[in-house]
């Protein structure tokens, strides 16, 4: 579905990027993990076509991105710049199923059933001013949902609602990929959070960043936040995370590792 080769990136004289591969398979969700200021966020602008990056390839369903794909929806980071504040926060859902061909009302439909997915199925007829950063951000996901794009990119997209919350709208994304076939490619300075939803976890060093290592979680599609987190498997997998996140090197026998 998705190939990234090879990805370098300099600002300037600042090289972040420093030749990024990995690869995402349809269904797939992949989650990308490194320090803060790594360049994950410069990945994701790529992998959208918002960003020129200085060398390297992406293909996405066998075509090399130029521009930003039709079939592609993304979450940033910063909610308080991605809902347009004149619109409802079903509107803002409806907005791009418009290029879909739906009608009005199947518009409305799948806006009021991707809020309730989110658990703000009450909340369709208030605007972003009036909603917390939390909610905007639940809205934002509610808006890519309802889309269902073949392939979904989420930067950071939990880091601004509370942990309850949180822990919701990770099992609602898992729901999501499982159910709906969705590919997706979340990043996250989260260690926990990589492994908790991941299929696989790409680890980025820090910039400018190669993948340290490529690691399946092999945790199984049907997770619990607290079940799951107990597990073995999670806990030396999240540690390993953690080693690498940190610059260390790997000591898992078991994982896949695409060492660079
Ligand atoms: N538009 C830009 N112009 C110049 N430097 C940038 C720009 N965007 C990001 N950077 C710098 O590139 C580095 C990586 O940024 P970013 O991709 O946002 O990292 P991350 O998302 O991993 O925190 C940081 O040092 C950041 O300051
Ligand atoms: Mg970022």
């Amino acid at each position: 579905m998705l190939t990234i080769t090879d990805l370098v990136h300099s600002y300037g004289p600042h090289r972040v990027l420093g030749g990024v591969s990995l690869s995402v398979a349809e269904g797939e969700l992949v989650s990308v993990v490194g320090p803060s200021g790594c360049g994950k966020s410069t990945l994701l602008r790529s992998v959208a076509g918002l960003l020129k990056p200085s060398g390297g390839r992406i293909m996405l369903a066998g075509r090399p991105v130029e521009r930003t794909p039709d079939d592609l929806a993304i979450v940033f980071q910063d909610y308080s710049r991605s809902l347009f504040p004149w619109m409802s926060a079903a509107n803002n859902v409806a907005l791009p199923l418009r290029r879909k061909g739906l009608d009005r009302r199947r518009r409305r439909e799948a806006a009021m059933s991707a809020l309730d997915q989110v658990g703000l199925a009450d909340a369709g007829a208030k605007y972003p001013w009036e909603m917390s950063g939390g909610m905007q951000q639940r809205v934002s996901i509610a808006r890519a949902l309802a889309y269902r794009p073949s392939l979904l990119l989420m930067d950071e997209p939990f880091g601004s609602v509370d942990a309850q919350t949180r822990e919701d709208l990770e099992d609602l994304v898992l729901n999501v990929c499982a159910h709906h076939g969705m590919t997706i490619l979340l990043i996250t300075h989260d260690i926990d959070e990589s492994v908790y939803v991941g299929d696989r976890v790409v680890v980025l060093t820090r910039s400018p960043a190669v993948v340290a290592a490529d690691l399946e979680t092999r945790l199984g599609r049907s997770r619990d936040q607290i079940a799951t987190r107990q597990l073995d498997a999670f806990v030396r997998l999240r540690a390993e995370v953690g080693r690498l996140v940190r610059g260390g090197h790997t000591t898992e026998p078991t994982s896949v590792l695409e060492k660079q």
